[in-house]
């Protein structure tokens, strides 16, 4: 038989030993560079990488790839591993729950840790009254679901998401995705019934009287409209005081459901629990996933009890939502998210838009905007081709950062970064952002 070799090397020097940046070889190296050849050979096409990371352990805030450099991870596999890399509480939980029970399906069975992880959830969920959490596997599931419980709740066969809006990549979530109009090339036809409105300023809430409500559909056929309260895929968008609240009375007013996609802006990023609750709003459903276990897959969807409980068995359920392993991790998570992470995510936000603002005084004409709550921070440049020269140059300077948006860099950093790791970035992204200005005096 064929012995199957590892690309991954047994371990030289304990990660926790080593400074955080650390780079041994040209970026990429040249096992990072075979290894991207390799890939190429067996993966979807589909996948968008960004950059040639090859990740093969994490500790902290680190990140090591094939290589072994060592990378300062500002991108936390696209704003998941909130609690770091192997949180030794986590990893502990992980580990206990998989010697005890590693799959039973909670959707056929009355797997206690499921309604534990339910309720903790719940317990969270910035929404009063009483609640339930139905588990899924991933975020475009999550909502999913939440499309199909909001039409079988109302009766009603309108959802309305907006644009910028980024909600997964299966047929329903895809259909109310309109951040890049790549995710629906050559998918048609999506999912019908649903509409899309403008974001984030308090004027474009005229949109749904005056042309949605008025023109295209009648508003009490709409059974739902959905949002991340703060952009992600569509590139780190805040919106103006008042837009949430304004949504909020639109759909009391017309009796719709308010969904709160959480999935990127949720379980502590933006130095809340919840991106809405900087607006005081509360949801109706509330979706989360990225970040809610760390890593494992886990996603949830929470409404108020009364919503829930309209769809009967059978409606919904799935094999492997709400897996031991991941209700584990997630409890782990949620603890250390309320034992002081969602509080530190605040203040190290605060720490990086003083930085970043620094960052724009030097840099006007290069770094647009800067914007972001928490550890949700967005810099805008004045060319896509820009903002993926600067993520390249902070990656072969040690420092892990993603685009997103038409020429935004996102960091969304572990919410256990500390002051010196935030000041560490920050210098990094400096020097990256430096580099690809000199570039562009010296271009024609
Ligand atoms: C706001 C939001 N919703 C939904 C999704 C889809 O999540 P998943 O990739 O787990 O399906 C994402 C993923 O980036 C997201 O950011």
């Amino acid at each position: 038989m064929a012995q199957t070799v590892s690309p991954i090397e047994p371990r030289v020097r304990d990660l926790r030993d080593r400074p955080v940046p650390d780079l041994v070889t040209a970026i990429p190296g040249p096992k990072a560079r075979a290894h991207v050849a390799f890939d190429q050979t067996w993966t979807s096409p589909s996948l968008p990488r960004a950059y040639p990371l090859t990740p093969v352990r994490g500790y902290g805030m680190a990140i090591e790839d094939l290589d072994g450099n060592v990378f300062l991870d500002f991108a936390a596999g696209i704003a998941v591993n909130s609690t770091g890399h192997a949180h030794p509480r986590v990893v502990a939980a992980i580990k206990e729950q998989a010697a005890e029970l590693l799959h039973y399906s909670a959707s056929d069975f009355f797997l206690p840790i499921y309604a534990e992880t339910a309720k903790a959830i719940a317990e969270i969920a910035p929404m009063r009254g009483k609640l339930r959490t139905y588990l899924g596997n991933s975020g475009t599931e999550v909502v999913e679901t939440a499309m199909k419980l909001a039409r079988h709740h109302t009766g009603r066969p309108y959802i309305v998401g907006f644009l910028g809006g980024f909600h997964g990549r299966t047929y329903g979530a895809v259909s109310l995705t309109a951040s890049k109009a790549k995710y629906h090339a050559r998918f048609d036809p999506l999912l019908p019934g649903i509409y899309h409105a403008p974001f984030g300023k308090v004027s474009d809430l005229a949109y749904f009287d005056e042309v949605l409500f008025e023109r295209l559909i009648p508003a009490d056929e709409v059974a739902a409209i959905i949002l991340e309260p703060i952009q992600g895929e569509g590139g780190y968008v805040v919106p103006e005081d008042g837009f949430l609240e304004g949504l909020r009375e639109l759909c009391d007013r017309h009796g719709i459901l308010l969904i709160a996609d959480e999935i990127q802006s949720g379980t502590g990023r933006t130095g809340k629990m919840w991106a809405i609750e900087h607006w005081g709003v509360e949801p109706d459903i509330l979706l989360t996933a990225k970040g809610l276990a760390s890593g494992m897959p886990l996603a949830a969807m929470v409404a108020r009890a009364e919503i829930m409980e309209s769809w009967s068995i059978g409606a919904h359920g799935s094999t492997y939502g709400g897996n031991p392993v991941a209700c584990a991790a997630a409890l782990a998570t949620i603890e250390l998210l309320q034992g002081g992470l969602v509080e530190n995510a605040r203040v190290r936000g605060d720490q990086a838009l003083a930085g970043l603002a620094e960052l724009r005084a030097k840099h006007p004409r290069l770094v647009t905007d800067i914007r972001g709550k928490g550890l949700m921070l967005g810099v805008e440049f004045d060319s896509p081709e820009h903002a993926e020269e600067v993520q390249f140059a902070a990656f072969e300077r040690g420092l892990l950062v993603l685009e997103c948006g038409k020429q935004t860099v996102r960091m969304c950093p572990p919410l256990i970064v500390t002051a010196d790791e935030m000041a560490t970035g920050l210098r990094l992204f400096g020097e990256a952002v430096a580099e690809v200005a000199g570039d562009r005096r010296r271009r024609p």
